[in-house]
């Protein structure tokens, strides 16, 4: 009989005491929805000329309305979609200990992407909102997955070898591969990117961002 406590058999002495939320959820598997979304954004494509033309400098070989029409919550094609994603932003507040009520959660800007073979994202953050996301409307197990940096990454000066394995508590990276009908949701803080769309089937989502404030504050 020893006095000392065996740390061997206790592997539950470890917890995660600042873990990052990211919210993972189906919003619709409803095929005539999605295809209708995936026709509304291209539809924004083609009227959208001026943001065709911001994206051949920013963008790559794909489009997105982020440039020229990012407040697409306000149209009336895509308000069913942007009350969805505010239910899911509000679950997600929520979870996060945030009130959703005063002042409530408000989509401040909501644009879609359409993603072509050769199209990637660089790591960036998006900055003046509480939550970002999409909503992915087509995609398929090829699709280019989105990527989440560690939040610590900068304050990890010391990476020995010899890890056994990737835990919760080495992790760098966390990727989401994209599903039709699937929503993520992510802190607007957190560092993230797209990889290379490698196939010819486009990737087409709708990108959002939210914050709580005012209704007059719109
Ligand atoms: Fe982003």
């Amino acid at each position: 009989m020893t006095r000392f406590v065996t740390p061997e058999n206790n592997k539950k002495a470890v917890f995660p005491v600042f873990p990052v939320p990211i919210y993972i959820n189906r919003l619709t598997d409803d095929k005539e929805f999605n295809q209708d979304m995936v026709r509304k954004v291209e539809a924004l494509r083609e009227s959208d000329p001026e943001g065709v033309e911001i994206c051949k400098k920013e963008y790559r070989t794909g489009y997105t309305s982020f440039f020229s029409r990012n407040q697409i919550q306000k149209d009336l094609e895509f308000a069913e979609i942007a009350e969805q994603v505010l239910r899911h932003g509000r679950c997600y507040a929520q979870t996060m200990g945030f009130s959703t009520e005063d002042p409530p959660l408000h989509l401040i800007t909501m644009f879609g992407t359409i993603n072509v073979k050769g199209c990637y994202h660089e790591l960036h953050r998006h900055r003046n909102s509480l939550i970002s996301g999409s909503y992915y409307v087509s995609a398929n197990k090829t699709s280019s997955r989105i990527s989440f940096l560690d939040p610590k990454a900068g304050f990890r000066m010391h990476e020995p070898g010899g890890h056994t394995g990737q835990t919760i508590f080495s992790n760098l990276e966390f990727s989401v591969r994209p599903q039709t009908g699937l929503i993520v949701l992510f802190p607007s803080y957190l560092e993230h990117w797209v990889e290379m769309q490698q196939n010819d089937i486009p990737r087409v989502a709708i990108t959002f961002n939210m914050d709580l404030i005012r209704d007059e504050d719109c």
